[in-house]
């Protein structure tokens, strides 16, 4: 389903969730995949990286997306420090995110992934790569910064960011995020590799896009330049809790007709 929408005008679309509750409300926009994002550090854990989440943690909420049981393709994210060691630690990992309700895995790197990325396609886990600006690469990249600005082949680079793909392509991942890189980079990466890309502030020319929900439902106060707040929930939720409780500092809640007799 995913590898046959390659090139097609009708683009995928990915989005974050980390608990049953959005899953069912992502599940239902007719939304393509879900991601549970190692995000979940900043938007639900209060971290500023995603460098602390634990495979134990992306464990449990791989399992409460599990339970919307939702018709996208739910992909788990690799955290940092579960996959890097050797292949045979990133196929432990992925096997524990696919026994909680993954179908397939997310993990960060080009190049330098891809005999784990070959060895997790081996044992039938379909991997989703994911290369430019690699959140897990914080201390690396001197923090979350725009990748493929300059020529070369050093990490970061232009001419590195197209073997990259190459490399996720040629490894046997299904699918690849591009995140942070310009718009022209990723249009040429689109048009050289086989998979689909999926753009997170990597424009619109990929085959699809991904967002984090809470940006999209205006839940975090991002400014970002590649996020979109497609609603203020933050404000209406905030709202309804401030009724809520002039409502009961008042005595106008709870009422007669919403009391048992
Ligand atoms: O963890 C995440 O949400 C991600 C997306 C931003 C691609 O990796």
């Amino acid at each position: 389903m995913v590898i046959a929408r390659k090139g097609s005008a009708d683009k995928l679309s990915m989005i974050t969730a980390y608990d049953a509750t959005f899953a069912r409300i992502v599940d239902e926009s007719g939304v393509d995949m879900i991601l549970v994002g190692d995000s979940v550090g900043s938007v639900v854990q209060g971290v500023t990286t995603t460098i602390p989440v634990t495979l134990e943690e992306m464990e449990y909420h791989v399992k409460l997306v599990a339970r919307a049981n939702p018709r996208a393709l739910i992909v788990g994210d690799l955290p940092f420090g579960s996959y890097q060691v050797n292949s045979e630690q990133a196929v432990r990992s992925a096997i524990r995110l696919v026994k909680a309700g993954a179908a397939a895995v997310k993990l960060e790197g080009g190049v330098t992934m891809f005999e784990t990325i070959a060895a997790i396609s081996r044992v039938d886990i379909p991997v989703m790569g994911h290369i430019g600006l690699t959140p897990q690469s914080y201390h690396r990249m001197g923090g979350h910064r725009v990748q493929g600005r300059v020529d070369g082949r050093e990490a970061g680079g232009k001419e590195r960011l197209l073997e990259d793909a190459h490399s996720v392509e040629q490894a046997g991942a299904f699918s690849v995020v591009i995140e942070g890189v310009p718009r022209t980079l990723a249009q040429e990466i689109t048009q050289k590799i086989s998979i689909p890309t999926i753009g997170i502030g990597a424009g619109p020319d990929c085959d699809g896009q991904v967002l984090v929900l809470h940006d999209i439902l205006g839940l975090t106060q991002s400014n970002l330049k590649f996020t979109r707040q497609y609603a203020n929930v933050r404000k209406v939720s905030i709202d309804a809790c401030k009724q809520f409780v002039n409502e009961v500092k008042h005595g106008v809640w709870p009422d007669d007709d919403h009391s048992f007799h």
